[in-house]
């Protein structure tokens, strides 16, 4: 029986909980949706997984054009768990609609609730601490739910989210057109190359030993809190903003978007930057 969990990750939650149902299942590949899905085809599985953080209360769009791009095993088991911090939204049926296209169905969804990532927005929260041991209790639950192959229905966005989605999530998606304009790096880069190593939508790449931002970044916050020198910040420009502005989104989110030099980063505690730059993690 071939068990496969595809999963995307910025800061590791999302690993972390793949790691833990893989674990559960035993012998699971854990495959990482910054690759190509046609190499990466799920035809000949029987148990397949989705595991990915909630941007902008649905899935990232890198999640969704890897996902309609991967041929799957329509008779398999598949499910899906999303790892938000607070807001979950359309996360899970957007990948029963994603299912539903290839003609599958998705058995079962959960949500992992953790820690808040968007460093570049604000500190991390609540504190690793407090939230941590919960979310290793959840992925437990969750594991022992999938490897006995139980159902479960996919988690609906409520009626607020539907109503209030245009309104909240309007000048973030906005802001998504300028996602890597405002990354600088500063003097204490010493090319190293990790960021574009774990890098989970291949958008940087040292060009004279410096990291230069290819324009399909996800904002997924691997580089910012993987760099030993922490050289990777992030302005709004003038230029930018002006354009933001005239593009009708005034809003508070433009001016406190930016990371200042003592923000508190994040990673999950059970996963390295080493993890954060392998693309198939084997689990026995
Ligand atoms: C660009 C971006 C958008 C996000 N949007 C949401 C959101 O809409 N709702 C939510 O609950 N959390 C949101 N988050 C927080 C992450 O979903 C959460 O911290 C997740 O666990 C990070 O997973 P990872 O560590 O696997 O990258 C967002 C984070 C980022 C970076
Ligand atoms: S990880 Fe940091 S130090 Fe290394 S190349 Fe990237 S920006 Fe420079
Ligand atoms: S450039 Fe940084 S934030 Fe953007 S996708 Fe790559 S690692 Fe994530």
């Amino acid at each position: 029986m071939k068990k496969r969990i595809y999963y995307f990750t910025g800061t590791g939650n999302s690993l972390r909980t793949a790691v833990n149902i893989a674990e559960r299942l035993g012998d699971t590949e854990l495959v990482s949706m910054r690759g190509d899905a046609v190499e990466l085809s799920a035809e000949d599985c029987d148990v397949i997984g989705f595991v990915y953080p909630v941007y902008h209360w649905t899935v990232p769009e890198h999640v969704v054009k890897f996902v309609e791009g991967l041929k799957i095993n329509t008779t398999a088991y598949i499910f899906a768990v999303a790892n938000p911090s607070l807001i979950c939204g359309f996360a899970c049926e957007k990948m029963a609609e994603l299912m539903r296209a290839k003609g599958a169905e998705l058995a079962y969804a959960n949500i992992v609730n953790c820690v808040a990532n968007y460093v570049i927005v604000y500190p991390p929260f609540p504190s690793p601490k407090f939230m941590v041991p919960r979310m290793e209790k959840k992925a437990a639950r969750i594991a022992e739910d999938i490897a006995n192959r139980r159902l479960k229905a996919y988690p609906k966005a409520g009626a607020l989210t539907r109503r209030k989605m245009k309104k909240f999530m309007g000048p973030y998606l906005e802001l998504q057109k300028y996602a890597d304009n405002p990354f600088t790096i500063s003097d204490a880069c010493i090319s190293c190359g990790l960021c574009a190593k774990v890098c989970q939508c291949k958008n940087i790449e040292l060009k004279g030993g410096k990291p230069t931002f290819l324009h399909h970044c996800s904002n997924c916050m691997a580089c910012v809190t993987s760099c030993p020198k922490r050289a990777i910040g992030y302005e709004i420009s003038a230029g930018d903003r002006a354009l933001l502005n005239a593009s009708g989104s005034k809003t508070s989110l433009v001016k406190i978007m930016g990371l200042p030099a003592k923000r508190k980063l994040y990673r999950n505690p059970y996963v390295t930057v080493q993890d954060l730059t392998e693309d198939i993690i084997k689990i026995h």
